[in-house]
């Protein structure tokens, strides 16, 4: 008989399979989103501390081992890390990766969507809060806008699809903004998802008041386009042969609940990080752009790799760490309760 142990996985002690990792390449970004980073007095992240691209390249063959089969890119901008279609080749060649995203800004899209696609990004997400280019000024305190929706055009151009729009809803500001974007749902191929603002600012502003829940946009939406009815719940979009879903009962929930409107035209998703926490089913893994795991958005711990790769570890090391790492993930944010201190670390240089 054979009693070899199969590999192990990145199992937390809540059953959780993790398979999805997300890498910070960068926390600066050329803009200046609130909810994000702050006004100004940023002191970014020195270059020699930034994970080199053969570093990340290292630490995703090593995740594979693992069980992490899709990783995305993100921030800070992503865009702004001189050439980063060269490190999505570079992960697009890794045995085992089977699905490589991107969330940006879209300010550099334009110049970059052709290399992205040639180099092998599959999906992309550009965050866009706002069709109103005055509330865009005020949410990103940037110019931009039109490049934004340049860049999308450009994305498309070159056969990304379906594109996805995250628009973070933020009371007393973007009100106004979820009726034109369940217009544009409805009228183009554009995939919108609204998300709830999430304290995870760098100044402190956030405020339960000011989040703007799921409940409340549907209820925007349908006053202007009838009942919009919910869609059950698919694996988070599920590749050819996931196994993700048959083993041990784990649910791979994607965060957006997507609903359709009731005339058939177009559907529009939600993702109610504070309302409707989806920790359960949660399945991602972070690292940062200096080189430090993170087992959630919210935690306060890190473990170090970038020390370990730098003084000549082995790929065991590095697997250890990431299978330490899950081994203390909590189980979820608990932004609900009296207990929630938020991480010193903010969105830009956390990534999201
Ligand atoms: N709350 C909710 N979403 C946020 N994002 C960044 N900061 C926050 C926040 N505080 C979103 C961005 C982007 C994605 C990376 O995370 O809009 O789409
Ligand atoms: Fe930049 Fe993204 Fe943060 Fe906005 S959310 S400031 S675009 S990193």
């Amino acid at each position: 008989m054979n009693c070899e142990l199969p590999p192990p996985r990145l199992i937390d002690r809540f059953g959780r399979l993790h398979n999805n990792l997300r890498i910070s390449v960068t926390d600066r970004c050329n803009i200046r989103c609130f909810y994000c980073m702050p006004a100004d007095n940023i002191e970014f992240m020195p270059k020699a501390h930034l994970l080199t691209f053969e570093e990340i390249e290292r630490i995703v063959r090593v995740s594979t081992t693992l069980g992490i089969d899709r990783v995305r890119l993100t921030g800070g901008e992503p865009l702004v890390r001189r050439d980063l279609h060269e490190l999505v080749r570079l992960l697009a060649a890794v045995p085992g990766i089977r699905d490589i995203g991107l969330t940006t800004n879209g300010i550099l899209l334009e110049e970059q969507a052709p290399l992205l696609k040639d180099a092998g990004l599959q999906r992309l997400n550009v965050s866009l809060d706002a069709l109103d280019p005055e509330i865009f000024k005020a949410v990103t305190r940037r110019d931009g806008f039109e490049r934004v929706l340049a860049g999308i055009e450009a994305a498309r151009r070159c056969g990304f699809s379906p594109i996805k729009l995250n628009a973070v809803s933020v009371r007393g500001l973007t009100e106004d903004q979820i009726v034109p974007f369940g217009h544009l749902a409805r009228e183009t191929a554009t995939v919108v998802r609204f998300i709830e603002f999430m304290p995870l600012d760098a100044d402190g502003q956030w405020q339960r008041d000011k989040v703007l829940f799921a409940h409340e946009i549907i209820a925007i939406l349908e006053s202007e386009f009838g009942p919009l009815l919910p869609v059950a719940r698919k694996t988070s979009e599920p590749l050819a042969g996931d196994l993700l879903p048959v083993i041990g009962g784990i649910s791979t929930q994607a965060p957006a609940q997507d609903y359709e409107f009731a005339d058939g035209r177009g559907r529009i998703g939600l993702i109610a990080s504070v309302s409707q926490p989806f920790c359960a089913s949660c399945n991602r893994f972070r690292l940062t752009a200096d080189g430090k795991f993170r087992n959630c958005l919210f935690s306060h711990e890190e473990t170090d790799v970038k020390t370990t790769i730098r003084s000549g570890g082995t790929d065991e090391t590095i697997a250890q760490l990431m299978l330490d790492c899950i081994a203390a993930k909590n189980e979820g944010h608990e932004i609900n309760t009296a207990n929630f201190v938020q991480p010193d670390r903010p969105m830009h240089s956390i990534g999201g």
